[in-house]
């Protein structure tokens, strides 16, 4: 069975051989589809004949989003603490440990049914793959039947239970460091592709970070990183030294930091909504671009920092607020965001790859940033099949 969509007014493709710009963007383009892969792309007037059609009527067509860092397994919201925050109060890693206790407290079916919601939340947002970190259990129990719930619903499970010190820890950092690269690595490994750290103030150190990276690599977990969030410090030099995927949140960059990055294969992931949330400074996307690193967009989807699944609304702040362009913040989010997950299967349109996308309900991907807080997504397809349709979308 083919598929083939047809009269799209402008089509990112994320490949330069196709069409113009960073993007590839071709207008007036069609895509066909065929076993759950883009089997052609080219001008909509020469597109092969297809089982079924869609007309996107001049609208946009983009890669699926790819969300490469969320935590969508937790309890509770932290709604106080955001309007504390918004009157002044400064945001802090301490937070956590009330989504903790709250997270402890909930039964598997209460968390699998609030991940759901936040899955369905970014499936109408566009995102057509995500991460999700465990992180707020912060027991082996706990994290370990935090990564069983995500991995039913992700391939791309990453254990975080290196996030902070719990409650029953405290004052015992390095015996609760012995915990999670023993007794809780054994039990997490198993759900879990990604090992992840927040190294920062008020979580871990940069030698504890290595510890429990390491003890994830040794378990064949690939490894990620929190860093450089809440202050500059070594995490973004150690995502490099032990060849992270990605370091996350880069707020505070040093030129060493920007350099480093660079000169390696670790992505430099930034969390527009985080900064938002937390009434922080932004990173200046600018110094890393002209650097030369790659730059991925996330929405860290958290009940304490960035309560958003809305990659929209992360381009929007990220080209208004970090200095991307809106070419450069729809690569962040779609191919970037397939680079920090170590993905080429996916963030692509170009023959071969897997054909998620959506369609949008503007003339091209400019909007998102030029409609701040609209909801263009028209239709999304994952594999080829349509997973969302907005009631007022192309049929
Ligand atoms: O990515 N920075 C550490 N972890 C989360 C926030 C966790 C929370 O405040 O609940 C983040 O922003
Ligand atoms: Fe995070």
């Amino acid at each position: 069975m083919s598929l083939a969509i047809t009269n799209i007014g402008s089509l990112v493709t994320n490949d330069q051989n196709l069409g113009f710009g960073l993007l590839g963007e071709i207008e007036n383009a069609a895509v066909v589809i065929e076993d759950g892969k883009v089997a052609w792309v080219g001008n909509s007037n020469s597109a092969p004949e297809a089982d079924q059609v869609i007309n996107a009527q001049g609208m946009g067509v983009i890669p699926g989003f790819v969300d490469s860092h969320a935590h969508m397994v937790f309890a509770g919201d932290r709604s106080k603490e955001f309007e504390a925050r918004m009157n002044g109060e400064k945001y802090s890693a301490g937070g956590i440990k009330s989504t903790v206790a709250k997270t402890r407290a909930a039964s598997d079916s209460e968390l699998e049914a609030n991940f759901l919601s936040l899955q369905n939340e970014m499936i109408r947002s566009g995102i057509t793959t995500f991460e999700s970190k465990s992180g707020y259990g912060l027991s082996v129990h706990d994290e370990a039947r935090s990564l069983a719930i995500a991995a039913k619903h992700t391939s791309e499970t990453t254990f975080l239970g290196a996030h902070v010190v719990p409650e029953d820890y405290a004052g015992k950092a390095d015996d609760y460091v012995a915990l999670v690269t023993g007794e809780m690595m054994d039990a997490c490994a198993p759900h879990a592709k990604w090992v992840d750290v927040f190294c920062d103030v008020g979580a871990f150190d940069v030698d504890q970070s290595r510890e429990v990276l390491k003890a994830g690599i040794a378990k064949g977990l690939m490894p990620r990183i929190h860093a450089n969030q809440l202050a500059a410090g070594g995490g973004v030099q150690l995502a490099v030294e032990l060849d992270c995927a990605s370091a996350d949140h880069c707020t505070h960059l040093s030129d060493s930091d920007i350099d480093a990055l660079a000169g390696s294969a670790t992505v430099a992931t930034l969390l527009p909504g985080a900064e938002f949330s937390t009434r922080a400074t932004y990173p200046n996307a600018r110094r890393l671009f002209a650097a030369g690193a790659t730059v991925a967009l996330a929405t860290d989807c958290n009940p304490g920092s960035s309560y958003t699944t809305s990659m929209s609304f992360c381009i929007a702040v990220a080209i208004r607020d970090m200095g991307f362009s809106p070419e450069q913040a729809l690569w962040s989010a779609t191919m970037g965001g397939a680079k920090a997950l170590r993905r080429s299967d996916v963030g692509a349109l170009s023959v071969g790859m897997t054909a998620d996308l959506v369609v949008l309900s503007a003339p091209s991907f400019r909007h998102l940033g030029y409609r701040p807080g609209v909801d263009q997504i028209s239709q999304v397809l994952k594999s080829g099949k349509t997973i969302y349709k907005h009631q007022d979308g192309i049929k």
